[in-house]
């Protein structure tokens, strides 16, 4: 059965064929096959059923430990349960062919890891990575009980830190807080090296990881967005292909899908 839909476009290849370093910068809509909500998505985008200011910024934190604490659990708990879809697999496919291949995802879930990538730099921290929010010290993550996943509005006390008693916090970047800076850095230097640049899932407003292809596009490296939706970077790149990331990665790596 054809999909002209879904049909991979020919420039595709051609873009990607001779390109060695491949970077490749990620999104929410990464996630979304695998049944984790986006943020800006209309229906059930995390922003359009709960407050940021209330939930993701060091002043919620503040406020009110145990309603961010119990938020982000929720979030843990569906990732926990959720599996890499094709998507990730086929990313992790490309990388075994280029071997310089980078992702760099604003993603907090570790789905492209779990499929296999081995270079991922996540730009907004991690759900497994806690940390006090006194001291800074890291701690280790305690799996989230399944249960979680169906109650996103539960209060939960959060745990202490071994050294110095402070609260542990998500080990994700809130509003306002900076970007780990090392990850930034990398993340920059990937972009400014990269031979082609793949940028999937991301609605591309929210800056500094907005910003990175306009490095590629600047060195006139090819850009080439996958998304259903047309997003703030759609104008800039060489080519955009609207299809949902699974599909379109699957069929990036088994052309042969398009003629099924
Ligand atoms: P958004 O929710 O802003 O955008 C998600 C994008 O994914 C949209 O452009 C959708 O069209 C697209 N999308 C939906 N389903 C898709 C699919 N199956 N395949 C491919 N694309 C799909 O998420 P981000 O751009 O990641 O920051 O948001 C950036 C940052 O804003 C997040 O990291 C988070 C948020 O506030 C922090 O929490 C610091």
């Amino acid at each position: 059965m054809q999909n002209d839909h879904l049909a991979m476009p020919d420039r595709l290849f051609d873009l990607l064929t001779p390109a060695r370093r491949i970077a490749v910068l990620t999104g929410a809509g990464m996630s979304a096959e695998s049944g984790i909500p986006t943020f800006r998505g209309a229906s059930n985008g995390l922003w359009s059923n709960f407050d940021p200011e209330t939930l993701a910024t060091a002043n919620a934190w503040r406020n009110d430990k145990a309603l961010v604490w119990g938020w982000y659990q929720w979030r843990t708990a569906m990732v926990e349960q959720a599996q890499p879809h094709e998507g990730h697999r086929a990313l992790a496919e490309l990388s075994a062919l280029r071997p310089g291949l980078v992702v760099v995802t604003q993603n907090v879930d570790d789905l492209h890891e779990r499929a296999g990538c081995l270079d991922v730099i996540h730009l907004h921290g991690s759900l497994f990575a806690p940390r006090c929010f006194a001291c800074a010290r890291s701690c280790p993550h305690q799996p989230a009980d399944p249960a979680l996943a169906a109650r996103p509005a539960l209060r939960m006390t959060p745990p202490v830190c071994a050294h110095c008693g402070g609260f542990i916090r998500p080990g994700v970047v809130w509003f306002g807080e900076q970007l780990p800076k090392a990850s930034l850095a990398r993340a920059v230097q990937v972009i400014t090296e990269c031979d082609a640049l793949l940028v999937i899932g991301t609605s591309g407003v929210v800056h500094p990881a907005a910003s990175l292809p306009g490095l590629a596009r600047k060195r006139g490296v090819p850009v080439v967005e996958i998304n259903p939706e047309p997003t703030a970077l759609t104008p800039e790149v060489d080519l955009a292909w609207q299809v949902p990331a699974g599909q379109g990665l699957a069929r990036l790596m088994c052309p042969s899908l398009d003629s099924i």
